[in-house]
């Protein structure tokens, strides 16, 4: 179980580990480049380690020089064989449903599953794109869900009006497009995060953007090249939320990356009465990096809803907990995805917030919490899902007593030194 208890006033300067989703993006381009791909500042979570470990089934040769470091040999598409294993994504939706794009188009037989929360989530956004550019794919309950087997052939390019926005959808479409025949279209309600844009121009591909709709034409080829990873503002989001609930406190984050299509929790946490500096300081790879400073003070309740929540999708249990102290009511509208993350994340945030006391209401779409009240401790869970986990332990800085949280061993997903940094602010 991990502890935490009430914190006191801090003021400090940290830094988290490499983004989550550029470090997946990196591996999964560098190993079907041609050419080396070296990574630095890779993160050492389990759903990255997953990536590894798939491509490495899949016969791309990846050496780890240290825990953050990598050098992936790609040989190009031809240089994936079939696997002679199924390919386990452990509890990663970006592993695999960026996989199926690049197995759809890989001539062999291969196996996905993962872990219980994998086997729940939706796979038929992937699966119904992929089939109609000539896939075929089964599953359980008709492809609709985990484990999924696929014969990889060849693909022809389609025009694809996603419902939901969703970069990993985006992603697996623009992938099985770069092998596709003619031009692969997709578009989307508001804009997800544009990780593998950036990095598929990067690494050599010419897309195109023209009002809103992303399009790649098949028959094109990656190079491998050098890829430095920013900082996950993800997880920088649980360091911010703690100088928003402990009074008198202040943390800068050093070289996190601060792409718009990420940075929806800076511009809420503002919009709430917080100090928010942002100082950009370069460009790696394509994505903007920069030192992220936030100061805790008092805090009012917002509505939340529309193209925001793409760019704050995973930052919502986080604010959340925040919402339980500013004065007033929060709305989040518009994020019914939620539901279908690594939990049920409108149900348990709900569930684990209610524990400590706090008013939290769940609608179809989000939740409305009203503020402030106080926080008690409690014995809290994380359902098996990381950012549940972070969020509670978080919410321990702020509650009379502190907080217990069990399951917090799914925090290694994406934050694996997250215990040790949030001990020294308690
Ligand atoms: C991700 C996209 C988002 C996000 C997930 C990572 C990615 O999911 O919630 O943590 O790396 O592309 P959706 O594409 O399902 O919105």
């Amino acid at each position: 179980m991990l502890k935490i208890g009430k914190g006191k006033a801090f003021d400090k300067v940290l830094q988290v580990p490499g983004d989550k989703s550029i470090s997946h993006r990196a591996v999964m381009f560098g190993a079907i480049a041609e050419g080396t791909t070296r990574i630095e500042n890779f993160l050492p979570g389990e759903d990255c380690l997953h990536t590894i470990e798939c491509f490495r089934r899949l016969g791309v040769k990846i050496d780890r020089e240290g825990p953050t470091t990598l050098t992936v040999h790609g040989r190009g598409w031809q240089g994936l064989r079939e696997p002679d294993q199924c390919l386990d994504v452990g509890n990663s939706g970006t592993t695999i449903r960026l996989l199926l794009g690049i197995l759809a188009g890989s001539p062999f037989f291969s196996i996905v599953h993962g872990d219980a929360s994998i086997a729940r989530r939706p796979m038929d956004r992937v699966v119904e794109p992929l089939r109609r550019m000539g896939a075929r794919i089964d599953g359980r309950d008709g492809g609709r869900f985990a484990p999924l087997a696929v014969r990889g052939g060849e693909l022809r390019g389609i025009e694809h009006h996603s419902p939901v926005a969703s970069a990993q959808v985006k992603s697996c479409l623009l992938l099985a497009g770069l092998r596709a025949e003619g031009w692969t279209r997709v578009r989307e309600p508001h804009p997800s995060r544009d990780h593998s844009e950036r990095m598929l121009t990067a690494f050599g591909a010419k897309l195109s953007l023209e009002e809103g709709t992303i399009s790649v034409r098949g028959g094109q080829g990656l190079s491998g090249r050098h890829v430095r990873v920013p900082g996950d503002i993800s997880s920088a989001a649980f360091l911010f939320a703690a100088a928003l609930l402990v009074p008198g406190s202040r943390v800068t984050v050093r070289d996190v990356g601060i792409n718009p299509t990420r940075t929806g929790i800076l511009d809420v946490f503002r919009s709430m009465g917080a100090e928010v500096t942002v100082t950009p300081k370069d460009q790696w790879c394509g994505e903007p990096v920069g030192d992220v400073t936030v100061t805790g003070g008092p805090l009012r309740g917002v509505e939340v809803g529309g193209s925001l929540i793409p760019r704050l999708i995973d930052e919502i249990p986080v604010l959340a907990v925040v919402a339980t102290r500013a004065e007033g009511r929060t709305v989040i509208r518009d994020a019914a995805e939620l539901k279908v993350k690594e939990s049920n994340r409108i149900a348990t945030v709900a569930e684990e917030l209610r524990k400590l006391g706090a008013r939290v209401e769940e609608t179809p779409d989000g939740m409305v919490i009203e503020g402030p009240t106080p926080l008690r401790g409690g014995l809290l869970d994380s359902h098996g899902d990381h950012r549940i986990g972070m969020a509670m332990a978080v919410a321990g800085l702020a509650a009379d007593g502190g907080v217990g949280v069990n399951g917090e061993e799914a925090i290694a997903v994406s934050f694996p030194n997250f215990a040790a940094i949030l001990k020294e602010l308690e």
